[in-house]
């Protein structure tokens, strides 16, 4: 029997099923719910509890976990409990680190193909950033040719990032002459959304990669990763053997990029810092 619309309000998550979410989602992503995170697990979970016709959370933990439903709800689970949050050229000093210095010393070493990867790329925003810059870096400075490879674990974010359709007020950060190049407005004025070009959008190619996995299957080393804004979300262990392996696809002398708030203070990694939070690969 549904609940009445007046206890839906009422509705909470027990201590004990969060605790079993928590651990399932740390074994599967990695990603630490600390208790603090029960009102928000709350929150993003009330969608699965309606879209799998449940009555309540406590109604949905018991079909997840005693009815053995997790493995059909794996995906689900992920993508709420994951954070997305991102925007064009978000730290932008990396961007300028990439465009005045990292590009410049490539180009001069003779690479003719970069490669570049951003591994938690959420909806976009990181990797349309990078191919903007190496875009009009290829035409304006006859720079290298590119290539990038954008991952994620959710494949919500997966999704949205191919369509390249973002509010309006998103590329707000974009300087004036990139937007110009790279955005595309509507014909039809009233509507608040723009899509990237289509050349940026076939530049890049998108996949799902969980970064705890024990490989990475990316192919050729990477020149350039981007890994920002995701280590935040797992513990220390977790961190360096993540970074180990973002490294271990890197070619020698080809840098990492992770957020202005994450660090490698203390792993003993492949790795020399060369500016805020870049660090290139011995
Ligand atoms: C806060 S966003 C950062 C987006 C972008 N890198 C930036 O800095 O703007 C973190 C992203 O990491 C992804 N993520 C979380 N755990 C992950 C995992 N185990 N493997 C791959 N991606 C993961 C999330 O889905 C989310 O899109």
């Amino acid at each position: 029997m549904s609940a009445p619309a007046w206890a839906a309000t009422e509705d909470s998550l027990s201590r004990r099923d969060f605790d079993r979410i928590a651990r399932y989602i740390y074994a599967q992503a990695g990603i630490r719910l600390p208790p603090a995170k029960l009102t928000m697990v709350e929150g993003r979970l009330r969608r699965r509890v309606r879209a799998t016709g449940r009555d309540s959370l406590g109604d949905y933990c018991t079909w997840l976990f005693e009815d053995d439903h997790l493995d059909g709800e794996r995906q689900h689970l992920l993508n709420a409990v994951t954070t997305n949050k991102t925007d064009f050229f978000r730290e932008p000093k990396h961007f300028d680190y990439l465009q005045n210095v990292a590009l410049p010393q490539m180009q001069a070493e003779g690479v003719r193909r970069l490669r570049l990867w951003s591994a938690a790329c959420s909806t976009g925003a990181e990797p349309y950033t990078l191919a903007m810059v190496l875009d009009a870096f290829a035409r304006d400075r006859r720079g290298p040719d590119y290539g990038i490879l954008a991952t994620d674990l959710d494949t919500e974010v997966l999704a949205a990032a191919r369509r390249g359709i973002y509010a309006a007020a998103m590329v707000e950060p974009v300087p004036p002459a990139l937007r110009h190049r790279y955005v595309l407005r509507p014909r039809d004025r009233t509507r608040e959304e723009v899509r990237i070009v289509p050349e940026l959008r076939s530049a890049i190619g998108f996949a799902q990669l969980n970064l705890i996995d024990d490989t990475y299957p990316v192919g050729e080393p990477m020149d350039m990763i981007f890994c920002r804004n995701v280590l935040i979300y797992f513990d220390k262990v977790t961190q360096e053997q993540v970074v180990r392996r973002l490294a271990a696809c890197l070619r020698p002398g080809g840098l990492l990029f992770l957020g202005h708030s994450e660090s490698v203070a203390g792993f003993t990694l492949p790795l020399t810092a060369v500016a805020n939070t870049v660090f290139k690969k011995i």
